[in-house]
């Protein structure tokens, strides 16, 4: 492991960049954004792929080492490809990760297999697709579905991400596990944050405890399985099953202690953590001629402010808690 010059005030080691590339999504679910959508920036607001570049460049030199491209959704950005061809050539970073709908990304398989990218994150929160509907208000349910088997047969590593919700999908959450049979692919049930877009919270009280026990209430043995360092998911199995399956405690915030990540939004806004308020604008001070030691020192002082966990950096947040999650970057 590279030595990392990240380190937060409670010794944890920062080498995991979220890069928001848009903040512009063809979905609408809704506990991302209302139907009508939100503010999306203007394209000179956003950073371009050159500062994208040099700004991922500058974390690398500071010990990031995985990359993880979101958005919105980042193939909704005309150019995706070319960048992510230069990033994969960037000396020291080990690894680039993609958060995606699913909707634009069969299309692009072979050039991100060339590029060495093969671990997908996809967005699903519906096995049926009236429901699958009704959550992001779009009727693309075969294309994701349809895509993310072939991605599979392709060899990608695949995790799904589910976001739990009263009315919206609890009938899916057994389905989902039972696709893990026949499928080495891992699903992940979220619990819904309040980054929707609007001011109402939308939780409906589906925590990780109430998930775990409305899985176990169906299985007879459930086997907890070793996560990656860093995991923001609790993992499972089903004996003999293929797959896997896990719980992300995103509003319950259980594993800030490993938290490893930091945020770059699509608008340059620098994050140490997703419930707190952007420490710095990093394109601001790129385009008023920064220089890299400049932005080095900044970013070095916003880790140093890290607050203890998402609770902490809630709390000393002045800014709404319902900004989108594709304005934050997923
Ligand atoms: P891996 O790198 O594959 O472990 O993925 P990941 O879980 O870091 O990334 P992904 O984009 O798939 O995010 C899935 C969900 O994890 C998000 O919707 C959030 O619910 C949650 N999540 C990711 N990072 C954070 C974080 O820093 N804080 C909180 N509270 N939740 C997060
Ligand atoms: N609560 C929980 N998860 C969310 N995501 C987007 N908005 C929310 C929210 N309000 C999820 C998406 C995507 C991941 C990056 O974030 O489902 O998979
Ligand atoms: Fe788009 Fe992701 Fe937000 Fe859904 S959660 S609207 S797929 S950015």
């Amino acid at each position: 492991m590279r030595e990392s010059l990240l380190v937060d005030q409670y010794g944890r080691r920062l080498n995991y960049l979220r890069l928001s590339v848009t903040d512009r999504c063809n979905f609408r679910c809704y506990y991302c954004m209302p139907e009508e959508g939100i503010d999306f920036a203007k394209r000179s607001q956003l950073l371009s792929f050159d500062e994208m570049y040099r700004l991922s460049a500058l974390f690398v030199g500071l010990g990031v080492d995985k990359i993880r491209i979101t958005g919105g959704e980042p193939f909704v950005r005309n150019g995706i490809i070319p960048f992510l061809d230069k990033l994969s050539k960037l000396d020291g970073l080990n690894e680039i990760v993609i958060t995606s709908n699913g909707t634009l990304t069969t299309q692009h398989q072979a050039a991100l297999k060339n590029m060495g990218i093969s671990k997908i994150n996809i967005s699903l929160d519906s096995l049926n697709a009236e429901r699958f509907h009704y959550i992001t208000r779009r009727d693309s349910f075969d294309t994701v579905y349809n895509g993310i088997m072939q991605m599979l047969d392709n060899g990608f590593d695949i995790k799904l991400n589910c976001v739990v919700a009263e009315n919206k999908n609890i009938e899916d959450i057994i389905p989902f596990i039972e696709l893990t049979k026949d499928h080495q692919i891992a699903v992940r049930f979220l619990e819904e944050m309040p980054f929707n877009g609007t001011e109402t919270s939308g939780y409906t009280g589906w925590d990780h405890t109430k998930i775990y026990e409305h899985i176990a209430a169906h299985y007879n043995r459930i086997n907890k399985i070793i996560s990656e360092a860093n995991s923001t998911s609790v993992n499972y199995q089903i004996a003999s099953y293929k797959g896997s399956f896990g719980i992300i405690p995103s509003f319950s915030r259980t594993f800030c202690g490993t938290c490893n990540r930091i945020r770059l939004s699509a608008t340059g806004e620098l994050r140490t953590c997703l419930y707190g308020a952007p420490a710095a604008n990093l394109r601001d001070l790129i385009r008023s001629g920064a220089s890299g030691e400049e932005l080095e020192q900044i970013i070095l002082n916003a880790v140093a402010k890290r607050e203890r966990d998402g609770f902490a950096a809630e709390a000393a947040s002045r800014q709404s808690i319902h900004t989108s999650m594709s304005v934050l970057g997923g």
